[in-house]
């Protein structure tokens, strides 16, 4: 007696609860955190919008979820918050698990929520201005190239933009774009394009369509070195691009009460880096969305580069420190990084040391990845006084233990190809009068 009275008081805890469905449980998970890669003609090699393309996978996304390699996201949770912050809560994790546990079923199609809707391959909706690189341009197979292709807004007047959003015209090919604005005296523009930087061109070589510094140029690891020799680009800032595609970058949005400005006949620059271009001729034509701001902003949305261009890494080292500081001459505003390195990028942390000494971590990526060029968007943007320093250091790994590495054997310096390497954060910003960070728009 005693024994049945147990087992009936602990039956209905032992009863499975009704199994998860891909429908009811997963495809709102899946609409919300994996679509805006994992759907058709997209960088993921599946789509995870329908039961059908997402079942064979389901083994597949249990363990990547588990070990949270997607979505893909590498900034130290002990440092910073971030608007973007893709990781999976445990209780998503949790439901998908249960889901692949249970058979992956597909449930009543009735549950599922609407799909997200990607108007004619645009992420963030129909633009109100779309312009292309003007021609469909073949790329022949072979090596990388870089591609730049100068196109007319033909704006009579000035607009403000609130959001830019890039479309590769072929993703076989388009690794990564940036869209620059240019202006009539190149001189004047020292943006992300390096033909646009005079000053240092007597340390480039120029080897077709790509560009790599002179093996004997100077050479600065330590940028925040107050004795290093004054190079192009160790002080100060580059102004940053209009808009840019990396893979796992969402589109370029800006905070509420900010916005872009092109100015009234403003060129276009696309730089596109063309890459794994496979056995055959392509055709790319590539465009960007231009979406207009409802009115002109309180503030101007703007970006720093800084890069340091004079680093050496040498062949076989494992932790090679490249630095670069910034000192703000202004109060300023920060809104998010995008760090840039390529195949030997091992980690990178951006550290503000206040006027009064303290320092402290605004982003830790402890393991960097050139396959995934991601933003990390502050969520509590942070607020500078003048005489602060931002210090970015990064390592590089060129030792044979590093699986990405094309050649450990070789000493690398800057240049465009992914085979060699760069050092590059880009970071929006607000200059005064600030708003009172509250706000600055959560993106
Ligand atoms: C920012 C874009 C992006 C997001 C967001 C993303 N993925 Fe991915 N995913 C990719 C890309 C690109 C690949 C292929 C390259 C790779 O495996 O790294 C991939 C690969 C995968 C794979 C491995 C496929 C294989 O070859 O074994 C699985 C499983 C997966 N994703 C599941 C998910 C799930 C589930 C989510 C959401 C919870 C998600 N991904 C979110 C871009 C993304």
């Amino acid at each position: 007696m005693q024994k049945f009275v147990s087992l009936f008081i602990f039956l209905p805890f032992c009863l499975p609860a009704a199994p998860a469905t891909f429908s009811k449980d997963v495809a709102p998970i899946f609409y919300q955190r994996c679509v805006t890669c994992h759907r058709p003609n997209n960088i993921a090699p599946m789509s995870l919008i329908e039961y059908k393309s997402a079942r064979p996978w389901a083994k597949s996304i249990r363990e990547s979820v588990l070990k949270r390699k997607m979505p893909p996201w590498f900034a130290d949770p002990r440092f910073g918050h971030f608007s973007n912050d893709a990781r999976l809560s445990e209780k998503e994790i949790d439901l998908i698990k249960s889901w692949v546990d249970g058979g992956s079923p597909e449930g009543d199609a009735k549950d599922l929520p609407p799909v997200p809707n990607f108007a004619e391959g645009w992420q963030i909706g129909k633009p109100d201005i779309v312009i292309d690189i003007g021609e469909d341009h073949k790329v022949l197979p072979g090596e990388d190239s870089y591609d730049h292709f100068i196109v007319e807004t033909h704006f009579k007047e000035g607009k403000w933009i609130r959001a830019a959003e890039i479309k590769p015209g072929n993703r076989r090919v388009v690794h990564h774009v940036h869209v620059l604005l240019v202006q009539d005296d190149l001189t004047k523009m020292e943006a992300a394009s390096t033909r646009n930087m005079p000053s240092l061109q007597q340390f480039l070589i120029k080897e077709g369509k790509l560009t790599h510094i002179r093996q004997d140029a100077p050479v600065v690891n330590d940028g925040c070195d107050a004795n290093a020799p004054d190079l192009p680009f160790l002080h100060g800032f580059q102004e940053g691009g209009l808009a840019a595609f990396l893979p796992g970058r969402p589109p370029d949005i800006f905070p509420d009460g900010t916005a872009k400005w092109i100015p009234p006949g403003a060129k276009l620059e696309f730089v596109i880096h063309y890459a794994k271009i496979p056995g055959k001729v392509e055709t790319d034509r590539t465009s960007i969305g231009l979406y207009l701001a409802p009115e002109p902003p309180r503030i101007p949305l703007r970006r720093m580069d800084l890069r340091n261009f004079f680093f050496q890494i040498p062949a076989g080292t494992a932790a090679h420190e490249v630095k670069r500081c910034y000192t703000f001459e202004k109060d300023t505003l920060l809104l998010s990084f995008t760090p840039h390195m390529h195949y030997r990028g091992k980690d990178i942390t951006y550290d503000l040391i206040h006027s009064n000494g303290k320092r402290e971590t605004l982003l830790a990526v402890p393991r960097y990845d050139f396959n995934w060029q991601l933003v990390y968007r502050l969520r509590d943007p942070v607020r500078v006084e003048k005489g602060a320093t931002l210090v970015v250091s990064a390592h590089y790994d060129n030792s044979p233990n590093n699986r990405a590495n094309p050649d450990p054997a070789k000493t690398v310096r800057w240049g465009d190809k992914s085979e060699e390497e760069m050092m590059t954060s880009w970071i929006e910003f607000l200059e005064p009068p600030l708003p009172a960070v509250a706000e600055t728009g959560r993106r």
